[in-house]
């Protein structure tokens, strides 16, 4: 007897015979009556893995969270969390999942030690544990010497560390962050990788996050799930997703051009999948392995009586991944997004 299939996994769905900690079906939510920021999605997230939502600004990636937090209800479609029903079961979920959401919530006026006592008596948790789970938490994301001043002092990275040992407090097997490093600089977000890194390997905690940072996602997510306009475009790893675009890409540009059209010489090339021209002397090539087809098309093009003019090897990105498949660069609304920040930041600050 074979191995019942529900697809290739491509489209989000998996294997019956996989376990699932996260097992979402034909969730869709409508805001308002009218605007359709969820449509129709269906995933798996695995036990251990750390699962990316990557996406633009109003993909419906926080939206997503809210529903499989139950902070929200979906209009259709449902999802398991953990194993319990988010619509029938959502204290069974809440008590089994940890969450940071993107807004800030800790309170400005009270210390890290503090705002995370508080959060555990939100969930109940008795004094004499949450004590000793707060300076645990503390030394988990190194706050301990922070953890006494109030949070109105702290940086945008000690912030995100705070919320995350927040997010921690009931020992959840599940966390969900949405945009962890949102406005960190570089250095910030890396080490802020770090900490994630370390609840998935040292905890074996089960991470969906959210993030429209193409190098997070590329680093950090054992699978990733492409998410433009409230629907799933493709999900993978990332080395799936980069191979499933037909691999490098070759652009080479000839000297001396007839006219002649060298597209399907060029298509004859072992490895090569894909042949455009682009200009009048250019073409733009896709081929797995690259650096051993760059050589044999210069050999070719010379062996046609051409000089190559200008050639150049690009190994995949996410980006490319992300245009392949919505028809737009992320990384420009990468850029757009962290000005966009950046200024609120500084309106924040100049009101006081
Ligand atoms: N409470 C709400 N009422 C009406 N529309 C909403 C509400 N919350 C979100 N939306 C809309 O739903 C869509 C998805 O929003 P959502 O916040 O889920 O996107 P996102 O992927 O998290 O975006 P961002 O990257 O900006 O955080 C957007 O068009 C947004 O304007
Ligand atoms: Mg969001």
């Amino acid at each position: 007897m074979g191995v019942l299939r529900v697809s290739d996994g491509s489209d989000g769905r998996l294997n019956f015979d996989e376990k699932l900690i996260v097992d979402v079906r034909g969730l869709t939510k409508v805001y308002n009556g009218r605007v359709k920021a969820v449509d129709n999605i269906s995933f798996g997230v695995r036990e251990g893995e750390i699962f990316g939502f990557l996406g633009p600004n109003g993909a419906g990636k926080s939206t997503t969270i809210k529903i499989l937090t139950t902070l929200l209800r979906p209009t259709s479609g449902t999802a398991l969390v953990v194993g319990h029903d988010i619509i029938r079961q959502p204290n069974e979920v809440r008590r089994s999942v940890g969450v940071v959401h993107q807004e800030y919530t800790a309170d400005e006026d009270l210390t890290g030690y503090e705002n995370i006592i508080l959060i555990a008596d939100l969930y109940g948790i008795p004094r004499e544990v949450s004590k000793k789970r707060a300076a645990e938490l503390l030394k988990l994301v190194d706050l301990e010497s922070a953890a006494g001043r109030k949070v109105s002092t702290y940086s945008g990275g000690m912030r995100r560390r705070l919320e995350l040992a927040c997010g921690l407090i009931n020992n959840p097997r599940l966390l969900f962050l949405d945009e962890p490093t949102l406005g960190l600089d570089v250095q910030t977000r890396v080490a802020v990788w770090g900490y994630i890194r370390k609840l998935k390997e040292e905890l074996d905690m089960t991470i969906f996050m959210t993030t429209h940072y193409l190098e997070e996602a590329d680093s950090l997510c054992d699978r990733i799930a492409i998410i433009d306009r409230g629907k799933i475009v493709r999900v993978g790893s990332p080395e799936e997703l980069k191979a499933s675009i037909g691999g490098d890409v070759i652009e080479v540009e000839v000297d001396g051009s007839t006219g002649e059209d060298l597209t399907s010489v060029i298509a004859g090339v072992g490895n090569v999948s894909e042949v455009k021209r682009s200009g009048s002397t250019g073409y733009r090539i896709k081929a797995k392995m690259g650096e051993e087809v760059a050589p044999l098309v210069i050999e070719l093009l010379r062996s046609r009586g051409y000089r190559v003019k200008r050639i150049s090897l690009t190994k995949p990105s996410l980006d490319e991944v992300y245009l392949e498949y919505t028809g737009r660069s992320l990384r420009e609304e990468e850029a757009d997004r962290d000005q966009l920040f950046a200024q609120r930041a500084t309106l924040r600050r100049a009101r006081g």
